[in-house]
């Protein structure tokens, strides 16, 4: 959404990590940007342009002496919307950070005046290097947004020092947090409940169900991204924690009802993604129960509920779900909207194809405390994400 009819220049310089910006180049591409491509001659060894040129279907520029391109160099500083470095080696910082333009990409960097985000790529000492260090700071000075480098293996084996360049995951996501800024996201502090909770029965047994998380960590991908700060407060889930989101990991109904309580005091929007369970065994057995012929009985009791007690601070806006299943939904939703003194329901129905758990796809009706109800289209859920934070968007002071 963020790169759709978006102009891009992806820098390249000449790392190892190369091939990682070719699935960089490629999901830029597929999510709409036009991908100019510049590559350095040490990036060009490692990758050649035709990889890039098939990637992105624009031609590739290796050099300021390109026939009929002579002032490609200004062109590509001024127009782009964004110019990506990935990756951005230790050479190519102290170039620019001088000011040197002995190539394309070095003279295009010193011509743009707008948005530029670093990926740095390099070996951990070369990173740790005090030269390094004050390269990139002297570029975060001038504007410079990076991202990364991260702690993990580097191509000469493992590492406990920053070096790795940033997964085109979490490179993406912080492109997109330049591009999508929005005002009224700006500093504002965003807490998202995701995934279900577990109640034990005993130490390996558990009441559950089959929420997978999936719309509450893209309802905080997509806070992320407008430029808010994001909270995730996850029950169990497999996902990979979205790029710049901060984790707050529960197992059950009450510990999620405490991390929601404790963070919503100073959160300006609170969104109520996960499926808690909904009862947990009035006896929980220390030990593991022994199979034993038969049926098994167990009373089991209502856990907190975490909307209905939430104290939440007057500016907060609140935004729950409701999971109904057939006829009936929208008044139920409406009903548990005044109930709850919510500022948002979203409602949606489990047993519609393609909506609700575990699907990556989602159909939901948006219904505000004041105007009409927003009926959505089966959706990807992240840009049902994205419809949820547009319909709240204004009520942020
Ligand atoms: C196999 C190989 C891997 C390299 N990997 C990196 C790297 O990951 N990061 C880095 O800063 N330099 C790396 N270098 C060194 C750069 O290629 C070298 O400094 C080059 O001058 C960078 O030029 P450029 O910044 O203009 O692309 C590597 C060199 C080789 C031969």
């Amino acid at each position: 959404m963020a790169f759709a009819g978006r102009h891009v220049v992806l820098g390249v310089s000449g790392g190892i990590a190369c091939y990682k910006s070719c699935t960089l180049a490629r999901r830029l591409t597929e999510a709409g940007a036009a991908v100019d491509v510049v590559l350095t001659h040490a990036a060009a060894e490692f990758v050649r342009p035709v990889t890039f040129e098939a990637l992105t279907g624009r031609p590739v520029l290796t050099s300021l002496w390109e026939r009929d391109r002579a002032l490609a160099h200004i062109g590509l500083a001024r127009e782009p919307d964004l110019v990506i470095v990935a990756p951005a080696t230790a050479h190519l910082l102290a170039r620019a950070a001088m000011g040197l333009a002995d190539d394309l990409l070095t003279a295009l960097l010193l011509a743009r005046s707008g948005a530029v985000l670093a990926a740095p790529a390099m070996n951990d000492a070369m990173y740790a290097h005090p030269a390094t260090r004050a390269n990139a700071r002297a570029l975060a000075e001038r504007g410079w947004s990076f991202v990364g480098p991260e702690t993990g293996p580097l191509a000469e084996g493992p590492s406990e020092r920053p070096g790795r360049m940033s997964e085109p995951e979490a490179i993406l996501t912080a492109a997109e947090r330049l591009l999508l800024q929005r005002a009224p996201w700006q500093g504002k502090s965003v807490v998202v409940t995701a995934g279900p909770t577990r109640e034990h029965l005993d130490p390996v047994r558990v009441v559950t169900n089959p929420s997978s998380g999936r719309m509450g960590y893209a309802l905080a991908e997509a806070a992320y991204a407008r430029g808010a700060d994001v909270v995730l407060i996850s029950g169990p889930s497999d996902l990979a924690l979205p790029f710049g989101v901060t984790a707050h990991r529960v197992e059950t109904t009450a510990e999620m009802q405490r991390a929601a309580q404790a963070l919503v005091t100073r959160a300006d929007l609170f969104v109520m993604a996960a499926a808690p369970a909904d009862y947990r065994p009035t006896q929980p057995s220390a030990a593991k129960r022994p199979r034993a012929d038969g049926g098994l009985t167990i009373e089991l009791e209502a856990t907190p509920d975490i909307l209905g007690s939430l104290k939440r601070p007057k500016k907060c806006v609140v935004i729950g779900f409701a999971l109904e299943v057939g006829g009936n939904g929208l008044a139920r939703a409406q009903a548990k909207l005044r109930e709850k003194d919510l500022d948002a329901i979203i409602l949606n129905d489990a047993h519609e194809p393609g909506a609700g758990f575990e699907v990556t796809t989602n159909r939901v009706t948006i219904i505000r405390r004041n105007g009409e109800p927003i009926e959505l289209p089966l959706l990807a859920k992240r840009d049902v994400a994205d419809k949820i934070l547009d319909a709240v968007e204004q009520s942020l002071t």
